[in-house]
């Protein structure tokens, strides 16, 4: 039976980009708990630990300031991964959920070898009563598996030293504004069956967080409820991108479209501006997945319908694709190219299921000399990201067709002699370029294809630089 008791330590599996931010706002906030954030990932946990704070494995505006704060009084990072559980109260769940690449549902279920991995530890390292709450995205009845898993170490004691209770508590953080996110959520969705327990995560989160924005629902609600919000976000960017491409057909212009059905209260404002289709690590893994379980549960119409939202994602990044060939006279061969920002968004350095990885691909098949520049991804990540690339890759073999890339941080140099330039992410730095100067180092006749609404139509023309903008007529 449990006892209730007060949580005092706290064990992270999982330093990643929800890990690491969401442990340490946690810590910031609540100085009485205790917080071990481990990894098995040794490298990374070196970067945590690193003394240089500019040297952390992940950039977020406002961690480096919270991790000076909390680091060694009270999060710490670790790889001693059994040690932090067996002292835990409480254990989250925060590593890797991604899409399986081979066996049953290859290429659309998740690959939960990590969940089941981490459940297995915390079955083995737990004592006494603890609290595994479930923060990757996982698909809907996934705390079924772990609670088997858990529960067979617990019928194994003839005397219980140990018991466990499984919540879901889903993440909503987004890249490049986590620590805000996290620190004034737009709610926190807490799912589980034992009360007690559930009651212990809310009064921590109530140390910041109103009581009223504090969900409480089943533990398949929850976990539903995390694949559906990420489904209704990417679908509202998919719909927007495919009229993106009618209204370069009509002459409309999709920024007026988006702020005029925008200003409807029931449509809403966010998440309606077109760009190169939508990026990072979830958006596609969790509506494949979503589109997985449908079929598991004998709903194809469902799982077509939310195909289609990467379908559109897919064919926008295409679509970009041949638009810069073709304006190009169909040939790229001998042509620079300036690709400006390698993230799948602005403040961040992830590039996970990046637009710009796709494009510049393309490109590259075209043989195009690419220059890629970023503000924070290097290159090292952006060599990671071409090559691991199975496409890529096969036709690195055919080296005769292929063009050439090279990565430079400095933009004054950049646009030397460019044929191009292709604006991919939204980087504030973008917006205060200045285009007579660039439009003088390049050769004519010169593009710029902005796929992020960043420069000013009139400016770039005045100057003579031909442009081509997303969901516009020119
Ligand atoms: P990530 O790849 O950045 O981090 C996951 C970490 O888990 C890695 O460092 C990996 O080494 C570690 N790990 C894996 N197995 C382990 C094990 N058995 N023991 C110890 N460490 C282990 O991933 P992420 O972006 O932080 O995402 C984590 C989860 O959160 C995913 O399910 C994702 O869908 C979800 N999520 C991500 C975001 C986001 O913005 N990235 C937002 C909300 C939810
Ligand atoms: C997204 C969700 O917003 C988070 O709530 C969620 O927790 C997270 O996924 C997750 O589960 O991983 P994230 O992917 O970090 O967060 O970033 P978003 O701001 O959602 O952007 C995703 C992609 O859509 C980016 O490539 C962005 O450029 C694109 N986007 C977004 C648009 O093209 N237009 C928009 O209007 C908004």
């Amino acid at each position: 039976m449990y006892t209730p008791k007060k949580i005092k330590n706290i064990c992270c599996i999982g330093a990643g980009y929800v890990g690491g931010p969401t442990m340490a706002v946690l810590a910031d906030k609540c100085p009485f708990l205790n917080i071990y954030v481990v990894d098995l990932n040794q490298e990374k946990i070196q970067q945590w630990n690193s003394k240089d704070t500019s040297e952390l494995p992940i950039f977020e505006p406002g961690l480096e300031q919270i991790i000076k704060r909390v680091r060694g009084k009270n999060l710490f990072f670790s790889f001693n991964v059994d040690k932090y559980i067996s002292i835990a109260d409480m254990v989250f769940l925060s590593v890797n959920t991604p899409t399986k690449t081979k066996g049953v549902g290859s290429g659309q279920a998740s690959d939960l070898s990590c969940i089941e991995a981490c459940a297995r530890q915390v079955a083995k390292s737990a004592k006494g009563h603890t609290i595994v709450v479930e923060k990757s995205t996982i698909p809907v009845k996934t705390a079924e598996t772990i609670k088997l898993i858990l529960k067979s170490t617990e019928d194994s004691d003839h005397i219980k030293l140990k018991s466990f209770s499984i919540l879901s508590n889903p993440e909503f953080l987004a890249e490049g504004t986590a620590i805000d996110d996290l620190e004034n959520p737009d709610r926190i969705l807490i799912g589980g069956e034992d009360e007690e327990s559930m009651n212990h995560l809310s009064k921590i989160y109530e140390q910041w967080v109103e009581p009223k924005k504090i969900i409480k629902t089943n533990l398949w609600s929850s976990e539903l409820s995390k694949l559906i919000a990420n489904a209704f976000l990417a679908q509202r960017v998919s719909s927007i991108n495919s009229i993106s491409a009618l209204c370069e057909k009509t002459g409309a212009d999709v920024n007026q479209v988006s702020s005029a059905i925008g200003a409807d209260s029931r449509i809403g404002s966010k998440f309606l501006m077109a760009g190169p289709g939508f990026g990072g690590s979830c958006f596609k893994k969790d509506i494949l997945n979503l589109v997985y379980l449908c079929n598991y549960f004998g709903l194809p119409e469902v799982a077509d319908y939310w195909k289609n939202v990467i379908t559109i994602n897919d064919w926008q990044q295409k679509r970009l694709s041949e638009i810069i060939v073709d304006k190009l006279f169909g040939n790229l061969t001998d042509k620079k190219i300036v690709i400006l920002g390698f993230s799948f968004k602005a403040k961040t350095n992830d590039t996970r299921e990046s637009p710009s990885i796709y494009i510049s691909r393309y490109l590259l098949e075209e043989g195009a000399h690419l220059i890629i520049n970023d503000p924070k991804v290097n290159k090292k990540q952006v060599d990671n990201d071409l090559k691991n690339d199975q496409i890529f890759v096969s036709t690195l073999n055919n080296k005769n067709s292929f063009g050439t890339w090279e990565f430079s941080n400095n933009l004054e140099s950049a646009f030397e002699k460019a044929d191009a330039v292709v604006i991919l992410t939204d980087w504030p730095e973008y917006k205060k370029l200045n285009w007579k100067i660039i439009f003088k180092k390049m050769r004519k006749p010169a593009w710029v294809f902005d796929t992020r609404s960043i420069v000013e139509e009139k400016e770039i023309q005045n100057i003579g630089i031909n442009l081509w903008k997303l969901g516009s007529n020119c």
